[in-house]
């Protein structure tokens, strides 16, 4: 990459959005909001799922290097980007939903509206249309001009994590306790796959015996579904009702039929179980904690330079080697 790089010092400004605000694209792109909620509508039209794979993207965009789209770069002979990253691979999907929103808004305003704000609004947009909240974004961020896998793999949580170490990485972003608990309620929609739950199935922290949290009726279920030497892209759902953006996630959790060992800890360990607990009988309260928690994430910028790509996948070519728009 460009030997320039080496003189930006990244470092992350949580929380320092001043540039990002409401209606960014009122006057330049008017109809960015509605074109981009159409595709969505479109997308759960044609694959529910799509719609949980859409907004997990704004988890592992703004987790690695700020919210900066960098995640959606495709590996160049000089790059190797995120999407191979552990936490990525044969995993993330649903990219072709974000390319056909950017197509969208390409022809009715090119060059304007930036990867990593389409990844914003739709990730809003994902839980409003399966029953979620919704919520006003603020917007103005740019596309990243590289990505490193090695940047997610430092950052991104297994699925094995318990309740102390995901509280301690979110602390690290900002984000609190309760942010913790709020945003993990995202696993409400979605699958994940055997490969994730493999190990709590059959040898939980290499004890050769399962997870004791987990109910003894739903272990039966989750052994079926990914007997040991199963094809581990087998998938399961993350609650009971996959498709509906609401709290039984949590009721799952106070139940014992969590899907990960992420999510069940977050029951079994007393710092995180009060949230739990208020959130499995208090929807209304978990959607403002998800709202406040979304806005948050959403926050997280870098100080390095970026552009608005015309191709998701691809960084601009420029005639110049210096970027842009420094920031
Ligand atoms: C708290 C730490 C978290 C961990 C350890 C975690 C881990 C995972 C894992 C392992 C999967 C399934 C991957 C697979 O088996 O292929 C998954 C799916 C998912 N995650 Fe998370 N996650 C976390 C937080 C979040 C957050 C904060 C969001 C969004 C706000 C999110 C959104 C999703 C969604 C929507 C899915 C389902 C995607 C689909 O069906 O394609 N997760 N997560
Ligand atoms: C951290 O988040 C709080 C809101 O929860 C905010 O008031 C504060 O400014 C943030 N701090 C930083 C350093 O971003
Ligand atoms: C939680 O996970 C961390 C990191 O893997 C580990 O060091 C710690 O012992 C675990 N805590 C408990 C109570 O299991
Ligand atoms: C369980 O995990 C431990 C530690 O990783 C390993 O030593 C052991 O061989 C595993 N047992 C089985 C039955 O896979
Ligand atoms: C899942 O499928 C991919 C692509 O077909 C394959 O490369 C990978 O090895 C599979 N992963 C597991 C855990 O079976």
């Amino acid at each position: 990459m460009c030997p320039l790089f080496s003189l930006f010092i990244l470092h992350m400004i949580t929380g320092a959005a001043a540039q990002l605000r409401h209606g960014y694209y009122s006057e330049t792109c008017p109809k960015a909001k509605s074109i981009v909620q159409d595709v969505m509508k479109v997308a759960l039209i044609r694959e529910p799922r799509s719609l949980a794979s859409v907004m997990r993207l704004q988890f592992h965009d703004c987790f690695v290097n700020g919210c900066d789209a960098s995640l959606l770069l495709d590996d160049t002979p000089t790059m190797l980007g995120e999407k191979l990253a552990l936490a990525n691979i044969n995993s993330l999907r649903s990219y072709e939903v974000v390319d056909q929103v950017k197509e969208a808004l390409e022809k009715v305003c090119p060059g304007v509206v930036s990867c990593a704000d389409i990844i914003i609004m739709a990730s809003r947009d994902a839980v409003y249309l399966t029953g979620g909240p919704y919520w006003e974004v603020k917007l103005g961020r740019l596309d990243s001009l590289t990505a490193r896998k090695e940047d997610s793999d430092n950052v991104m949580p297994s699925p094995r994590s318990n309740a102390t170490f995901l509280i301690g990485l979110f602390a690290k972003f900002n984000l609190s306790v309760k942010d913790l608990v709020a945003l993990s309620g995202s696993h409400s929609i979605g699958k994940a796959r055997c490969f994730s739950i493999i190990f709590r199935l059959y040898n939980q922290s290499g004890s050769g015996r399962p997870d004791p949290a987990i109910d003894p009726k739903f272990r039966q279920k989750l052994d079926k579904l990914c007997p040991l030497n199963v094809d581990q892209n087998i998938t399961g759902d993350l609650d009971a009702t996959p498709v509906k953006f609401d709290n039984q996630y949590f009721r799952d959790l106070v139940a014992g039929r969590g899907f990960l060992n992420s999510d069940q800890t977050l029951f079994t360990f007393p710092e995180t179980r009060e949230f739990v607990k208020q959130f499995s009988i208090d929807q209304g309260k978990f959607f403002k904690a998800f709202v406040k928690g979304m806005i948050k994430m959403g926050d997280l910028t870098v100080d390095q330079p970026g552009e608005v790509r015309k191709n998701c996948r691809v960084v601009n070519s420029h005639s110049s080697k210096f970027p842009m728009h420094p920031s």
